[in-house]
């Protein structure tokens, strides 16, 4: 007759505490059972916008629509200029509120303090600055708590419209000002500038109309470990962008004069042949 397989005791007769507790098991359930144990704790750079997963799919999106921003410095101010003087009258009072001339334009631009704010720009293949934004920080006034609200302002030359640029350097704007410590982003635009307030809207921000004014206000989350690293990558890759651009520019102007030099000498050998 075969034998059937003996059950497995569920605990060792040799543990004196299991023993114990299947004493106990017979009286019913503990009254004081002991505290669940605690959850493991999420890292807060995860926790952001929905848990690791929005936060990979967001991160995934913006790198399929990826556009490389720089961050400008003082030595970029002609760019800046030559950026806003291409802008024609119509556009200029869009952006500024009024049609600035160009010594306006020039002052403006003498006026940024690059140290306290921040300029964020995409170059074309030409090393043209085709977008431009302007983060300003408000100075806190004696006696007063630091602001923390800064301005956007933003200009994309007309050829380079319609592509996402105006969105994107709203994006980066606002992963900067989250990250200096701001709460509030401010924009303000004419109420006829569907485009700017197209951008605010699709990124939630408040738009309050004041008949030809409009003003929008984007609440900012505090910034975490993901968003600075996001803003490390982005002026990294940034900064790669542009100085391939200009290493292919060179390389560009140098085939372009090797081909002028060879033209001349098939020119001049074709002259001496006739
Ligand atoms: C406002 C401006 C920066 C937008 O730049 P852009 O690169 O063309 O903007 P985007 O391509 O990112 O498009 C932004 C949104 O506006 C929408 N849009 C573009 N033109 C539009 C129009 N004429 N009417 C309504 N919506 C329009 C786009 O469809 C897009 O929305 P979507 O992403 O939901 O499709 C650009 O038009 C500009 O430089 N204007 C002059 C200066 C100015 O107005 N500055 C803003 C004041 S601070």
């Amino acid at each position: 007759m075969p034998t059937a397989p003996l059950p497995t005791p569920a605990v060792a007769p040799s543990d004196p505490a299991a023993q114990w507790d299947e004493v106990l098991a017979a009286f019913g359930p503990d009254p004081n059972p002991p505290p669940p144990a605690p959850e493991p704790e999420v890292p807060a750079a995860v926790e952001e916008a929905g848990g690791p997963l929005a936060g990979a799919r967001a991160a995934l999106e913006r790198l399929s629509t990826w556009v490389p921003i720089r961050a400008l410095a003082r030595r970029h101010r002609h760019r800046v200029v030559d950026h806003l003087l291409a802008l024609d009258p119509r556009d200029r009072y869009l952006r500024f509120g009024y049609a600035p001339s160009d010594e306006q334009i020039r002052n403006y631009v003498l006026g940024i303090d690059f140290s306290r704010d921040e300029v964020l720009g995409v170059f074309n293949r030409r090393l043209q600055l085709v977008a431009l934004a302007h983060l300003a920080y408000g100075l806190p006034m004696p006696g007063e708590p630091a602001r923390r609200m800064a301005e956007f302002g933003v200009s994309v030359l007309p050829q380079s419209r319609g592509r996402g640029l105006g969105r994107r350097l709203f994006d980066a704007a606002a992963l900067h000002a989250r990250n200096r410590g701001i709460d509030t982003l401010f924009i303000h635009a004419l109420s006829e500038n569907r485009p700017m307030l197209r951008i605010a809207t699709a990124a939630g921000a408040t738009v309050e109309r004041d008949g030809s004014e409009s003003a929008a206000w984007l609440r900012l989350p505090p910034d975490t470990v993901g968003s600075q690293v996001e803003q490390a990558l982005e002026r990294h890759l940034g900064e790669l962008d542009f100085q391939f651009k200009r290493q292919a520019r060179v390389l560009g102007d140098f085939v372009d004069s090797v081909a002028e030099v060879k033209a001349h000498f098939d020119a001049s050998g074709r002259a001496a042949k006739e």
